[in-house]
């Protein structure tokens, strides 16, 4: 017998996409699959911005397939076999499995943070005030957050307003999380708090893409990791084989900065 066959929740296939004469990628293909935690790693502007918005729409792919639980982003074929732009109704059903958090928090300023928590609940899936409260409680315990749920964000520091932004895409109950640089808006201090959620949620069996630059923690929690270099993968490999022991000379480039830091002193590298 063969093994059960699982799609995967994320799956791309020769993903391309420009902005204007620029091409940003080229040639995607990645699978995500279910419980598994991806990083992205890769020098500024090879695109892993870009890759992951695409993962869920929020910026139109012109070439290839993302297929979301094997169901096509964005487009649908037409009669002739060429892919048509779907409509946004269709787009937000076939994305629901997909939750973002974001570099730069996006909460509301002006809402409480539990308000912020519910708001997705009842603009975009439709749940009663009360159903929603419960729900989005819930997911504010799960990220440490519960007792500042009546704050307003700039009341909170930049680690708690990142946990409320993880709590908001939660509480709608994903099947995937993309968090992109999660933690690089943050004073130092304040990152741990951060990781720790997120290394939580990776515990619980969350599957996540995330781009990052904690090479450390991209590292310890990753199942795999992917380099980019000019919008390509450049490798996918285990923790191991991208960072720990990378073979591939321009990883081992991009990564001399974070391994002299973490020898702690600029010339560990070249001491025999
Ligand atoms: N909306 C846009 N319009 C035009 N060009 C864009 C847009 N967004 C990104 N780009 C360009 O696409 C390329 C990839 O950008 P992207 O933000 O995906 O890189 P990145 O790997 O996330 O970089 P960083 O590590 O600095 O966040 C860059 O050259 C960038 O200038
Ligand atoms: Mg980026």
């Amino acid at each position: 017998m063969n093994a059960p066959v699982t799609v995967p929740i994320v799956s791309l296939r020769g993903v391309g996409k420009s902005f204007g004469p620029q091409r940003v990628l080229s040639d995607i293909d990645l699978d995500i699959r279910k419980g598994e935690v991806l990083s992205l790693i890769g020098p500024s502007g090879s695109g892993k911005t870009t890759l992951l918005r695409c993962m869920n729409f929020l910026e139109a792919y012109d070439e290839g397939e993302v297929r979301i639980r094997g169901a096509l982003l964005g487009y649908r074929r037409n009669a002739a076999g060429a892919l048509a732009r779907e409509s946004e109704r269709v787009v937000a059903e076939v994305r629901a499995p997909v939750a973002m958090v974001f570099q730069q928090f996006n909460l509301w300023p002006h809402m409480t943070v539990l308000a912020n928590v519910m708001a997705p609940l009842t603009l975009a899936k439709g749940l009663r005030a009360d159903q929603a409260r419960a729900v989005a409680g819930e997911a504010l315990a799960r990220v440490g957050m519960s007792a500042k749920a009546d704050a307003r964000p700039p009341q909170l520091s930049g680690g708690q307003q990142q946990r409320v932004g993880i709590a908001r895409a939660l509480a709608v109950g994903p099947e995937v999380m993309l968090l992109d640089e999660p933690t690089s808006a943050l004073d130092p201090e304040l990152v741990d708090e951060v990781l720790e959620v997120i290394k939580s949620l990776s515990r619980g069996g969350m599957t996540m893409i995330m781009v990052t630059h904690e090479m450390s923690f991209a590292a310890e929690v990753s199942d795999r990791i992917v380099f980019m270099e000019k919008g390509r993968i450049v490798t996918i490999g285990t923790p191991r084989e991208v960072i720990h022991a990378p073979a591939h000379p321009r990883i081992q480039a991009f990564l001399q900065p974070w391994i002299r830091r973490s020898l702690g002193h600029p010339a560990a590298g070249a001491v025999a």
